[in-house]
Order: structure tokens, then C-alpha cells, then sequence
């Protein structure tokens, strides 16, 4: 029999017992909806206690209308946004932001996924040339795809380039909850502190299911966003039960257990794939995800028990993800079959 649990996804996890059992909670009798009910103004409250006074929190479905939503609401279609050659916004939302925004996304170079001041520089030209598009956003993922994490410096640069242009930063904080427990900040010292404008914030990924909001740092930059939610087709109507999940998330430090955890059992299937002969560990693993280049032919092998992505086709390399119900014991049984089928290739 396949395990029941694999280490493709931080998305094929299931959700935590915590957060169906607030689910099952708010499900007594009727609450208004679209929002306007209790259920979801205690979630904005704790979104308020977090990121503090002034942010304004907004609940939406999933991550890409998360990050569609925030590049919508600070550009207009000749604006750019800048961001980094493996951004899920550029790879994996299926055009989405440009589509949504009329923007274009220009894609630059990274060093271990991070976008560096110098790249962003490169990027940033034609302004005032009515022949260019005008950049406006510099969109960082945290973590980011390749599970590393921005220093707080890091942020705090590209944060300082954007101000000074008139520019925002917006984050990608799908496993923001798996950085700021890397880097041993809460969620305000994480986001907004470092000069963050607009987080797109991950619930799905650290235990919740169809849980995503976007955090504005600012009142002024929210204005009539909750128009464009409407418009962009992300309000939900029994939004107490999405509500639900996030004040669980943010309640007794959930979404930190939950990350820490998962990081930690990324670090466990990373010390144990160091040692099989003929596995190199491609990215310093920061967050809950291990790159790895294994030998080709031990893939299909590994994929026939474990379903997994191949992150690079050439390069061999694989993703590997740990969630927060992943075990050590799963490591260990993973890591063996790893460990037998390379040995049987290599
Ligand atoms: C970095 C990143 N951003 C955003 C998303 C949001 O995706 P979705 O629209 O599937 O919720 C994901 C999900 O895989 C992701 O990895």
C-alpha cells in the first residue's frame, strides 16, 4: 500500500483538526453573509492584532487571487511589475496577473530564488519613456519557490529601492507563517516592518483549506478594495466558515506551531538525504522545502511509491515539501526508500 502521506505538496496535507473543529463551531444556525458577521470580524480583529493598527485585512479564496487582487489594486495596465524568474505569479498562475491587472510581469534573475537590489536595477529602465512600461511593484515571495527566505535586510533593501521610485513591495506570503518562523519574527516584523506594502497571506499551505487574505499596510492603499474583491469574484458568501479557519490559524499561535513544524521536518529530510551517496541538496533549506538533485533514473522509481514534482527536468532535481502533519517517522520510511532505490541506480 502507498503511504497515505508524501512530500509532494504542503498543499495535498490535509487540514488541522483545530481548524475543522472551528469550522464545525461556526456552523450553529444562521450568520449573515458576505462577510458581515461576527465569525468574520473576530478574524479581522486578530489580522488587526498581528499586523497592527492601520493594516486591513481582506479574505479571499486562493493565493493567486490573492496576488491578482493586490497587483489589480496598485497599478494601472502600463504599469510592470518586477519579480523573479521562478515567481509563482510569473510560472504558476497561468497569465492570471497579467490578465487580471493588464500588467506586464518582467522576470528577473535570482540568486537561490531571492531578487537582489541589483537585479531589480537592471529591470528598472524607460521610466518616463512613454514607449515602456512603468515599473510600480517589486513582488517578493516569502518563502520563496526554491525554500529560502529573505533576510530581514534582504526585504528591507528592496523595500527602500521601491520607496524611493514611488514603487510598493508587495510579498507572496503563501508560507509566510514558514519564514517568519525561520526567521524567528512574528508576523508584523516579517511583513509590514520591513517595508512591506501588500501581503498576499497563506493559510492553505499551514493547515487551513480555500483560506488566503490580503493584508494592506496601509488604509489608504486598501481604498475600494472591497470593490474589487467583489469584482474580481472573490467574496464569499458563508465567509464565516473561511473566517473561521484564519482566526483559528491566528489564534494561540497556530500558524507558528504549525510552520515551525514544518520547517523542522524539512530540516530532519534534509539531514538524513545528505546522507545517501549520489543526492545533493540544491538550495539551503530555510523553510519547510528540500530541492534535491537525485540521479535520474531513480525518479520514475521513487514516483511509482512517493508522488512528487520534478522541479528541473534538466537538472534532475526534485521538490520535496513537509507539512505540518508531516512525521519524523514519514521521513525516516521516505528517506529509506530514497536511500534504497538510489543505491539501486547509482
Ligand atoms: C509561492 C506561491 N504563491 C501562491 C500560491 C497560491 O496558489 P493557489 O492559487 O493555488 O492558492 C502558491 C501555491 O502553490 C505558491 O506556492
Amino acid at each position: 500500500m502507498k503511504p497515505s502521506r508524501s512530500f509532494a505538496s504542503d498543499n495535498n496535507a490535509g487540514v488541522h483538526p483545530k481548524i475543522i473543529k472551528a469550522i464545525s463551531a461556526v456552523n450553529e444556525g444562521h450568520a449573515v453573509g458576505y462577510g458581515d458577521d461576527a465569525y468574520t470580524k473576530s478574524a479581522l480583529r486578530k489580522f488587526r492584532e498581528h499586523f497592527g493598527r492601520g493594516s486591513e485585512a481582506f479574505i479571499v479564496f486562493n493565493g493567486t487571487a490573492a496576488n491578482v487582487l493586490s497587483f489589480s489594486a496598485l497599478t494601472n495596465s502600463y504599469h510592470a511589475v518586477i519579480c523573479a524568474e521562478a515567481a509563482h505569479v510569473y510560472v504558476d498562475e497561468c497569465g492570471a496577473p497579467e490578465k487580471f491587472s493588464g500588467c506586464k510581469l518582467v522576470p528577473v534573475p535570482t540568486v537561490s530564488g531571492k531578487l537582489t537590489v541589483e537585479a531589480v536595477q537592471r529591470a528598472y529602465h524607460g521610466i518616463g519613456d512613454q514607449h515602456h512600461v512603468q515599473p510600480r511593484i517589486i513582488s517578493i515571495t516569502q518563502s520563496t519557490e526554491v525554500g529560502t527566505v529573505y533576510k530581514v535586510d534582504e526585504v528591507k533593501a528592496l523595500a527602500r529601492f521601491a520607496h524611493e521610485r514611488g514603487m510598493f513591495l508587495h510579498m507572496d506570503g503563501a508560507r509566510i507563517a514558514n519564514a517568519a518562523a525561520s526567521l524567528k519574527l512574528n508576523l508584523r516584523q516579517a511583513t509590514r516592518e520591513l517595508g512591506v506594502d501588500v501581503l498576499s497571506f497563506g493559510g492553505t499551505k499551514n493547515g487551513a483549506m480555500g483560506a488566503e487574505a490580503v493584508v494592506f499596510f496601509s488604509s489608504e492603499l486598501a481604498r475600494d478594495f472591497l470593490y474589487r474583491r467583489k469584482q474580481g469574484m472573490q467574496l464569499a458568501s458563508k465567509m464565516r466558515y473561511i473566517s473561521a479557519q484564519l482566526d483559528a490559524l491566528l489564534s494561540d499561535d497556530l500558524w507558528l506551531r504549525n510552520a515551525r513544524h514544518s520547517n523542522r521536518m524539512a530540516k530532519l529530510l534534509e539531514r538524513e538525504l545528505k546522507e545517501i551517496p549520489g543526492i545533493e541538496i540544491a538550495y539551503k533549506v530555510e523553510a519547510n522545502g528540500v530541492f534535491a538533485r537525485i540521479p535520474r533514473h531513480a525518479i520514475a522509481k521513487i514516483q511509482q511509491r512517493y508522488f512528487f514534482y520534478v522541479w528541473d527536468e534538466a537538472e534532475a532535481m526534485v521538490r520535496w515539501m513537509c507539512s505540518w502533519d508531516t512525521t519524523e517517522e514519514d521521513v525516516k520510511v521516505f528517506v529509506s526508500f530514497v536511500a534504497k532505490t538510489v543505491g539501486e541506480v547509482f
